[in-house]
């Protein structure tokens, strides 16, 4: 097996560069991509060669975001032990559909499961779903919300599809995730003909702008703005959802992991009172893409909307069966990374990692309102927005930062204004590295 050998030694090799190389794609090496574009092969390759071509021509053509100095978007890294764990389960290939065909894998999510639900401090009845992100944990969870609210109208969605079905009110923030929208859309329950709710000035859905809820209802709401990192105000909302009757789901793709810290639990109090939740495990729980989480109050109505079942399938023995949960049959073990981090970090190193990427943030917008910047959001969280001038200055600026290779931040317009958007959710981005950044961010909008 020199081969894996092979592999591990350009792994790491790969990520020890991560410290010193420029953050961003060499773009020399995004050139050289092109001698890829070969004809389809019609002999063969010895495997070798083909591994040496992948680590010559893509490892430096990676954007270094599993690295210490990237702040684009909301990404969070790959702790090691989550990347060693994915190497595991890979050559496990374990199909994780049912405990009586993989049982590991199976337990390992069944643990997940439990250890999540304690964490995050969620109901303990909720039902776990393991996907691929946020976009489709949304999905996951807005089919069981659209199910069961039909149901209790004596609709049945999955025998009888949406159409001549009694029409949902679908109630969504000002600022929701584009995403979010697209799960809407995916469901049939449309893109456009959601309500929208204003927003505050830090993008937080107005209680007092909330409609009058019809029945049936989904109130879509956020934890963790993607530009300001703000949290919706979660006990009015919900108490006027919980009144109504309607469903009440909350996207928190990165802003559901403050959770674990006691000093940030004021940003998510009364959002237990929701019936499902998103999130992504990409981003603040640090393991490899691609992996999201869904957690459904109503564990039956996840079930109801995922599960198939067929002649040929094995019988669960009572069991959880992880795809009686998931729109996906065939899946990779996702929930060995998951299991990886947990028992790796404990609550104790995973609340360090949470609160030392908040202080982070705020070291970024102290010291960027220092050298003259306005910083946009008022920094709750792990995100910061700043304003480097007007929107062609800020964009220019921008450029030069991510061209300066230092680190990586991205463009946003947000409530109006053209702004840096930067993200901190890394177990590798250390204070030093902070104060790289800052110092390569200054002196590239000064230049
Ligand atoms: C609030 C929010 N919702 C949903 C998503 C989509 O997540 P994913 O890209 O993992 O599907 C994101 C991604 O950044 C997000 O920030």
């Amino acid at each position: 097996m020199q081969l894996l050998e092979d592999a591990a030694r350009r792994a790491r090799a790969f990520l020890e560069s991560l410290e010193h190389r420029q953050v961003r794609p060499d773009p020399g090496a995004v050139a050289r991509l092109g001698q890829l574009e070969i004809p389809a092969p019609t002999g063969s390759t010895p495997p070798a060669e083909v591994l040496a071509q992948l680590d010559q021509f893509v490892s430096p053509a990676t954007m270094a975001n599993a690295g210490p100095r990237f702040f684009g978007f909301v990404m969070g890294g790959s702790l090691p032990v989550t990347v060693a764990a994915n190497w595991l389960a890979t050559a496990w290939d374990q199909n994780t559909c049912f405990d009586s065909a993989t049982p590991g894998v199976a337990r390992l999510e069944a643990i997940s499961h439990r250890w999540l639900l304690e964490l995050l401090d969620l109901p303990r009845e909720s039902a776990i779903s393991f996907v691929t992100g946020a976009t489709v944990a949304n999905f996951t969870a807005l089919a069981a919300a659209r199910n069961a609210v039909l149901k209790r109208q004596g609709w049945n969605v999955e025998a009888d599809g949406l159409f001549g079905a009694p029409p949902i009110q679908v109630i969504v923030g000002e600022e929701s995730h584009p995403t979010l929208l697209k799960s809407l859309g995916m469901l049939g329950l449309g893109r456009n003909r959601v309500i929208r709710v204003p927003v505050d000035s830090q993008g937080r859905m107005r209680a007092d702008k909330l409609p009058k809820l019809g029945n049936p209802a989904i109130l879509c709401v956020q934890a963790g703005n993607l530009n300001s990192g703000a949290y919706d105000p979660f006990p009015e909302l919900c108490a006027a959802a919980r009144e109504a009757g309607a469903w009440i789901h909350v996207d928190g793709a990165f802003g559901l992991w403050a959770r674990l810290s006691r000093s940030l639990d004021h940003l998510t109090r009364g959002i237990e009172l929701a019936d499902s939740w998103a999130t992504d495990a990409h981003k603040w729980l640090n393991v490899p893409f691609d992996s999201g989480l869904a957690f459904v109050r109503d564990a039956q109505a996840l079930r109801s909307a995922m599960a198939i079942t067929a002649e040929y399938l094995p019988p669960t023995g009572g069991r959880r069966a992880p795809s009686d949960f998931t729109p996906e049959l065939s899946r990779r073990a996702r929930g060995t990374e998951v299991y990886a981090a947990l028992l790796s970090l404990g609550r104790s190193g995973l609340a360090q990692m949470v609160e030392r990427n908040c202080a982070q943030a705020r070291r970024f917008a102290e010291g960027l309102a220092a050298a003259g910047f306005e910083i946009l959001n008022e920094v709750v969280l792990n995100q910061v927005v700043v304003r480097l001038g007007d929107a062609e200055r800020t964009r220019k600026i921008i450029e030069a930062i991510q061209a300066d290779g230092t680190c990586w931040a991205g463009i946003t317009v947000w409530q109006g204004h053209t702004a840096m958007r930067i993200s901190v959710c890394s177990w590798a981005t250390k204070d030093d590295d902070v104060e790289r950044s800052l110092a390569a961010m200054i002196r590239c909008a000064r230049s």
